[in-house]
């Protein structure tokens, strides 16, 4: 992430945090980048971010001063007919007429989803393979449907999704995952994305702490952002998320995790820090959002349970996708709720966008309920280890002794870490492009701490791979590894 963006991302969270006080006075340019070892335009873009979004006014002989952003004058009071809302932020006229209005709340979805678009462009490691996916199979259940259910197929279906998917999403994860569930809690959702942004909208106010584990899927720490939240990391380390350190957060609203397989380190959870962690939830009452993005693809041994198979007092949403172990542009994802919560999420999802396609669903349905579903995954896995197998030997065979790998149990990604500590940017800048994801591991960092454990290393997303690209990029990487 650019310095400015860090700069300006820390400077926000202490104004929303209230930590810099409304009034209170951003020291100068020169002073902070003297402070700071970063240069003027890196303050000066970060200051002006803030600016535009109403942050902090400026003016001359005055200097840069914290806005009131927290609390807007009621509805009523407001002035009509100007052409901005940042007024109501606490901004001065100085704030451009051409932004345009945004409550708080926007806009700080402006500001986290623009650094995840801007992000966009380096590599991904979620892609996945369409090539082991049974395109025929697939074709073939869709005509069926279309034949059985006609013209019905083109109304549309319940909020929380098709009832026959549902039900069948239940069973698998009752069978596969451990998770004791009726289809009524399941929900049928485009994304997990869109998962995060039905959360935040139902479970957040602004201002509310959400915890994410550190280093963690940016993804969500974005729209949990967006949200408005404030959003705390927690470290990781060989078990996990240290569960300990929750404690000194009791007035957390929510818990963000990937325990059977931290993204991106890879660990699994251990079953002390699971139900320590649900201890927490249970007496400070917040809840547990389980994203469970990949566990599907586990190369050696049985899948480990879900915790949400433990959850005995409804704190945990689940969250499983179909967009990484199908295709990404099937577009569906769920959520399996804590009963208490389906209602309100019925109609929060009612008006977000009214239900995933029907056609989709019914189809998805039908794949589950015959096995084929099983069965792609059963290739689908046996493909990715051998992609798994020859990223580790090209790896190897490009860096030696210098990077370290942890063995890869589950997933379509590795990190291979730097035993150097170098930077990763340079080196996975190198490699990118090359038919194949690889991404710095300190991106992944909201606050990065060369100190931190295992804090730089590559991110190498074998899942969308051909031989070819992975080749390649170890051809890259290479001479640039070997350089003392
Ligand atoms: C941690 C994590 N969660 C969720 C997802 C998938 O999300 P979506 O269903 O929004 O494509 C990914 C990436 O594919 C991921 O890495």
């Amino acid at each position: 992430m650019p310095l400015y963006v860090q700069l300006y991302r820390q400077l926000r969270a202490h104004i929303l945090s209230g930590a810099l006080p409304a009034g209170a006075a951003i020291p100068s340019s020169r002073t902070l980048a003297a402070d700071l070892l970063v240069s003027r335009n890196t303050v000066e873009a970060a200051v002006t971010q803030l600016w535009a979004e109403g942050f902090v006014s400026r003016k001359v002989g005055v200097g840069t001063i914290v806005a009131a952003t927290r609390t807007p004058p009621p509805l009523h009071g407001r002035q009509r007919g100007r052409t901005n809302g940042n007024e109501r932020l606490g901004g001065t006229s100085a704030v451009p007429s051409n932004l345009p209005r945004l409550s708080p709340r926007g806009a700080a979805a402006a500001a986290a989803g623009q650094i995840e678009l801007d992000s966009e462009a380096q590599a991904d490691p979620c892609r996945v393979d369409v090539n082991p996916f049974p395109l025929a199979t697939w074709n073939r259940l869709q005509s069926r449907v279309v034949r059985q259910y006609g013209g019905a197929l083109l109304q549309v279906g319940h909020p929380l999704g098709d009832p026959q998917l549902r039900q069948a999403i239940a069973e698998h994860a009752n069978l596969s995952r451990g998770i004791v569930c009726s289809a009524e809690q399941v929900v049928v959702l485009n994304s997990s994305q869109q998962g995060f942004d039905l959360i935040g909208r139902m479970l957040l106010a602004v201002n509310d702490t959400v915890l994410v584990e550190e280093p963690g899927y940016p993804s969500a720490r974005a729209a949990f952002v967006g949200a408005g939240a404030m959003v705390q990391g927690i470290g990781v380390d060989a078990d996990g998320i240290q569960a300990e350190h929750v404690w000194r957060h009791p007035d957390a609203r929510l818990l963000y995790l990937t325990p059977s397989h931290q993204f991106p380190l890879g660990m699994t959870l251990s079953l002390d820090r699971r139900l320590a962690l649900l201890e927490w939830a249970k007496s400070v009452g917040a809840w547990i959002v389980e994203d469970d993005y990949d566990s599907e693809f586990r190369h050696n041994g049985r899948p480990i349970a879900a915790m949400k198979g433990l959850d005995s007092d409804g704190t945990v949403i689940y969250m499983g996708t179909f967009n990484k172990v199908l295709f990404q542009s099937i577009r569906l994802a769920y959520l399996i709720l804590p009963e208490r919560l389906v209602g309100a999420f019925a109609a929060g999802r009612r008006l977000a966008d009214g239900g995933a396609p029907t056609l989709t669903q019914a189809t998805l349905a039908l794949f589950i309920s015959e096995g084929h579903f099983a069965a792609h995954l059963r290739r689908a896995r046996k493909h990715y280890t051998a992609r798994r197998d020859q990223m580790v030997r090209a790896l190897q065979a490009a860096g030696g002794d210098r990077l370290s790998m942890e063995s890869i149990e589950t997933g379509l990604f590795l990190v291979a870490h730097l035993c150097d500590g170098r930077d990763d940017r340079p080196l996975a800048l190198a490699a990118a492009g090359r038919g194949l994801g690889i991404a710095p591991l300190s991106r992944y960092y909201a606050e990065f701490d060369k100190t931190s454990f295992r804090a730089t290393g590559l991110v190498c997303a074998f899942g969308g791979a051909s031989h070819e690209g992975i080749r390649a990029a170890c051809d890259a990487l290479r001479p640039l590894l070997q350089q003392v």
